[in-house]
């Protein structure tokens, strides 16, 4: 029988006696359930706690604080050998010496498996990464993509659980990048494997996961699915870590059921019709948010949230042009995309023309200060 959930973390914390005799909670109080065959990720930036949540749940490091569940079973000091979980390390770690048949077995071999048991389940996983026939290659002798494929055949190979990625195609040109993503995420379906993935990487998050969780300074900011994320997330952090933003300070000016009005002392403007979630009080200073692509450049206004302002600086990306404009002396984002092709510039908003946006109520959002 399997447990509801693959892996589990429970109020963990890893400490770290630094060589400059600090104290540091790498990973500070941080509680995740991640369900049978699901895509999950850990997202953040450098040094957040990413990679050392990762080798807790392998078992190379061992909690200060908190446990670390797998299939429901409570780990302890359980040593890695013993977890159902296998790891891809973000440098492959393949050993130079051996051959991709060799690489792949190794960990077969130190089982005591039987020889045609070996050479079957190395074909087997050869052929899931689309490498059949590059068996007797040394890893030099292979392209990057091709070596991050060994490496996560090694790691198959084994049948785990719970396949650990820790930001495994950080090596890869962009391209081939995006390449694996799909393919990874494919084989992931394909295998209903639960996958533990470890990235700096918002987008390759974004295109991979069933669910993400946002990690900053040991802790997780919000934990939601690629679309909760990024339309609701939960506080400024989130919002700026994951896409661009807009934000504003603001008041609350006033409060019904399901809707508030907003003072913005910068634009001296209040918003109005907000959508608003539970716990907000009349008068409480609050940061104000919406998306550049989800403010509109119109001809003419359209409700109250209607803006006069200047174009400072436009920026033609190919996907979009990105419209920089001047409300009041706060400079606004605008994602504009270029749905028409088209190579006259005057086609385009230019530097100093005035322009009305619009910010339609249910596209922003009131977040709560910190
Ligand atoms: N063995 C250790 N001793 C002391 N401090 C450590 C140790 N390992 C990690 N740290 C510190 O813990 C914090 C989290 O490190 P971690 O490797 O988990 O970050 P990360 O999110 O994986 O970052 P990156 O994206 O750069 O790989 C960092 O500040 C790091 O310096
Ligand atoms: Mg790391």
């Amino acid at each position: 029988m399997t447990a509801e959930f693959a892996v589990e973390l429970q109020d963990v914390v890893k400490r770290f006696i630094t060589p400059e005799g600090n104290a540091l909670n790498a990973v500070d109080h941080v509680t995740m359930q991640i369900k049978n065959g699901e895509f999950f990720s850990m997202l953040g930036s450098s040094g957040c706690g990413k990679t050392t949540s990762l080798r807790m749940i392998a078992g190379f490091e061992w909690p200060t604080e908190g446990e670390v569940y797998i299939e429901g079973k409570a780990m302890g000091h359980t040593p890695p050998f013993q977890r159902k979980v296998n790891t891809v390390f973000q440098s492959y770690a393949l050993f130079q010496h051996l051959t991709v048949f060799q690489n792949i077995a190794f960990g077969l071999e130190m089982e005591g498996a039987q020889k045609d048991e070996i050479e079957k389940r190395v074909k087997h996983v050869l052929e899931m990464v689309q490498l059949t026939g590059m068996e007797r290659r040394k890893p030099k002798q292979l392209s990057g993509g091709q070596q991050q494929r060994i490496a996560v055949a090694r790691a198959l190979v084994k049948v785990p659980d719970v396949l650990l990625l820790d930001e495994p195609l950080g090596a890869l040109d962009l391209k081939l990048r995006k390449d694996m993503q799909l393919e990874l995420k494919a084989l992931q379906q394909q295998l209903g494997i639960t996958f533990v993935y470890v990235t700096h990487d918002q987008e390759e998050a974004m295109t991979m996961s069933d669910r993400i969780a946002v990690m900053s300074k040991g802790k997780v900011q919000q934990m939601g699915t690629p679309v909760e994320i990024y339309e609701r997330p939960a506080n400024r952090f989130v919002a700026d870590f994951i896409g661009d933003s807009n934000f504003f300070e603001g008041r609350i000016k006033s409060l019904s059921k399901n809707e508030a009005v907003v003072f913005i002392p910068d634009l001296k403007a209040e918003v109005t019709g907000i959508p608003v979630s539970q716990g907000l009080v009349t008068g409480e200073e609050i940061t104000v948010s919406i998306r550049p692509e989800k403010v509109l450049i119109s001809e003419k206004p359209m409700n109250q949230n209607t803006f006069r302002g200047r174009v400072t600086n436009t920026v033609y990306i190919g996907t979009d042009t990105h419209v920089y404009v001047d409300l009041m002396g706060k400079r606004v984002k605008v994602f504009e995309q270029n749905r028409i092709s088209r190579l006259d510039p005057g086609s385009f908003y230019t530097v100093g023309q005035d322009v009305t946006l619009v910010m339609m109520p249910e596209n922003v959002l009131v977040l709560k200060k910190e």
